[in-house]
């Protein structure tokens, strides 16, 4: 089966599509034939050697990326009762999904409902279950609230938007120019362009910034949350300076890590099967142009999500 991995951190032209071994299945796992793996940004800052997810496979190498999977079943273990060959599954795997066939444990994949599209399934996961626990476990917004979304036309992002108002949440969304139609039309109530510092000044006062650029943006959109509010800072790289600064101000801010939970996963999936929750799919690479795929996820301006293709 063909598999991407890296060899050595580095530059995109890292990833070489290889031809790997089928991997042995456990009494508590799914072989799956991937459909779908979606691209991140973690995928990309872990190839070029960046970040918590460097450290912890540097001295695992070869290592193929891919935290995120829809497929069909191809084979269960001995102890698995809740899939069945030829059902449709997707959730959060520890790497791996850039393959043509991956083993996952059954505990961390989810049954898929009819009414999901394959591809939608497939970009749903990681920035789903991120956008939701960054709203609701992390950031406890609740109905009436503003809420203050940074790169709202991104994968995370434009899910976050929808489920912010699905939430009851007024949301204010950043996005350059030409997303603003875009990030509207996922129902945010104000649109501002990020590059226009007057515009961003004039934001009122939000109760929760979810913040998914950090850095220096993070920082300098801290002022334009309420006395005493609340910010959820996403990106790991940066989340340190990010709540030094917001603390400086008096503001109650913390990062976060996603975790894989079966209850977000359906909740996210029923919201797209009820047509409350849309995943923007913004192009399909096949696996052999993975590195073409990164260098797109590390121009910062992806709109939606981006997939490759099993
Ligand atoms: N901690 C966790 O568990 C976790 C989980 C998932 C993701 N993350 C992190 O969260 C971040 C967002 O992930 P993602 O998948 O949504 O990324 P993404 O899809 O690559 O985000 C792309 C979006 O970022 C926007 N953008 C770029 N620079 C911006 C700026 N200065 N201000 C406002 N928007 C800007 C772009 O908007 P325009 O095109 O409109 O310019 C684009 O729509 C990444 O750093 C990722 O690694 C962390």
């Amino acid at each position: 089966m063909k598999q991407l991995v890296i060899n050595a951190f580095g530059g995109p032209e890292q990833l070489q599509l290889v031809e790997a071994e089928h991997p042995p299945l456990a009494s508590n796992q799914l072989r799956l034939k991937m459909h779908y793996a979606g691209v991140n940004p973690i995928d990309a800052k872990t190839r070029a050697g960046l970040g918590w997810g460097a450290e912890a496979i540097k001295d695992r190498l070869p290592w193929s990326p891919g935290f995120e999977v829809m497929g069909e079943v191809l084979e269960v273990g001995s102890e698995v009762c809740r899939f069945l060959p030829g059902d449709r599954a997707f959730g959060l795997v520890a790497g791996g999904a850039y393959s043509e066939e991956l083993v996952v444990n059954c505990d961390d994949m989810m049954p898929l409902p009819d009414a999901v599209a394959d591809d939608m399934a497939g970009g749903l996961a990681l920035a789903g279950t991120t956008a939701w626990q960054g709203l609701t476990d992390h950031g406890c917004l609740q109905a009436g609230e503003r809420v203050l979304i940074s790169a709202a036309a991104g994968g995370v992002g434009h899910l976050a938007v929808q489920l912010a108002k699905d939430l009851g949440a007024t949301v204010v969304a950043l996005a350059s120019g030409d997303n603003h139609d875009f990030v509207k039309g996922l129902g945010a109530d104000e649109v501002v362009d990020y590059h226009d510092d007057a515009a961003v000044s004039a934001i009122e006062p939000v109760d929760l910034f979810l913040d998914l650029v950090g850095g220096t943006s993070g920082k300098s959109l801290l002022s334009q949350v309420k006395p005493g509010g609340r910010v959820i800072t996403v990106p790991t790289i940066t989340a340190k300076e990010v709540i030094a600064a917001a603390g400086e101000l008096g503001l109650n801010a913390s990062g976060m890590l996603k975790e894989n939970d079966h209850d977000h996963l359906a909740l996210l999936a029923d919201a797209v099967a009820e047509g409350r929750l849309r995943v923007e799919i913004s192009k399909v690479f096949d696996l052999a142009d993975g590195a073409e795929a990164h260098r797109q996820i590390e121009s910062g301006h992806t709109r939606g999500k981006l997939l490759l293709r099993g």
